[in-house]
Formats: structure tokens, sequence, C-alpha cells
């Protein structure tokens, strides 16, 4: 059973969360979470939940907790993924500084060379920004702007997120049932 790290952080585009946990919680898979401070806050403001609402996290870490699993290599976790990623916590990935437990997390992942995707949300972007992906890139994370397919033609807004969903579906090696895929007639 693969073994998924989700953190969010308080960056706009949580509907793109929620999709993403929706499409995890239908496998076979142990996902954990942990939340920034400003991640509740925005989660609150924009999506009218807390984190105990959303769907498919096994367990949720305080971000405070350096001394939770998530904090080891030795706990284990396949891949991590910061969903959304604001730009200060891209910052902190991309300079190896550790102020709270998602920061730590990402370091870890990326010493063990293990899959760190980062959902980086902002615009416009920023010299820094750019800067700062860049060198989270060249660090071997994955970036990857929460950007819809729209070629398949999502209906509304929830069906746009799935199709991201999707595409880190992929990035994970996972086999989603029903997936949409360009070229494919069903
Ligand atoms: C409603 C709302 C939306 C925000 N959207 C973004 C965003 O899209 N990208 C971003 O980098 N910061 C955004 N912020 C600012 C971050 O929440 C803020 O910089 C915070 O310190 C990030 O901390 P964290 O990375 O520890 O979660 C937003 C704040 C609020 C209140």
């Amino acid at each position: 059973m693969k073994k998924i790290l989700v953190a969010v952080t308080g960056a706009s585009a949580m509907i793109f969360l929620h999709s993403f946990l929706e499409m995890l919680e239908a496998e076979n898979l142990c996902v954990h979470g942990i939340c920034s401070e400003s991640g509740e806050k925005v989660l609150g403001l924009e999506h009218h939940c807390g984190v105990a609402e959303l769907p498919g996290v096994e367990k949720w870490f305080s971000c405070r907790d350096f001394a939770a699993a998530p904090a080891s290599g030795s706990a284990g976790y396949d891949a991590m993924v910061v969903i959304p990623c604001s730009m200060g916590t891209l910052a902190a990935i991309a300079s190896g500084m550790t102020a709270n437990l998602i920061h730590r997390a990402a370091d870890v992942m990326l010493k063990e060379r293990k899959t760190l995707i980062l959902v980086t949300r902002e615009t416009p972007l920023n010299r820094t920004h750019l800067k700062n992906m860049l060198a989270a890139h060249d660090a071997g994370a994955l970036i990857c702007p929460p950007h819809p397919g729209y070629y398949l033609k999502p209906a509304n807004m929830k069906e746009a997120a799935m199709t991201f969903a999707w595409r880190l579906g992929d990035q994970l090696g996972l086999d989603i049932q029903g997936r949409k895929r360009w070229g494919s007639n069903d």
C-alpha cells in the first residue's frame, strides 16, 4: 500500500485539494495530512470547512509538531504533495528553511530522493517566485501549478479540478478508475 503525505498551505485553490483527496479516498492508500495555520484559515474562508471535514485523510499532524512521523525519513512516505502550495512555503522549501513540519517533511522527501509535488498557486508571479520554483525543481521537486485539462471539456469547476487531480495521480503512479485521457474514446 502506498503511503502519501498531503500538506495544505495558505494559498487559494482549495477546490483542487478537495478533488485530489476525493480521488485518493477511492484508492487503496494510506494518506496522512499536515495543514499550516494559514492553510486552516484559507480553507475556512474559501472552502467553508476545517481539515477534519476533508475526505480520505487517515491522520492529521500539527504543523508545529517536529516530533511527528513526517519529520523523519524513516517514516517511509512514498510521496508528498503540497496542495495548494503558497509562495511562502515554496520559499522555505527552496531555501531549506524548516520553520514548520511541512517544510521539514518536504526537506526530508528531497534528501530521501522521494517524490515531492508542489501545487504552487499565485498570480502573477514575481522574480523571486520564479527563482524559488527553479531552485525547488533543481532540488528534485515537481512544480505542478493547478491547471485543469481544458481539452477534456469539464462541465464545471468540480470536474475541472478532477482533471487536475488525475494529472497528480499520474505523477504518483496511480491507475485511476474512470480517468479521462486525451485521445481515448471513452
Ligand atoms: C484568502 C487568502 C488567499 C491567499 N491566497 C494565496 C495564494 O494563492 N498564494 C500565496 O502564495 N499566498 C496566498 N495567501 C497568503 C498566504 O496565506 C500567506 O502568505 C501565509 O503566510 C502562507 O503561509 P503558509 O505557507 O505557512 O501556509 C492567501 C491568503 C488568504 C487569506
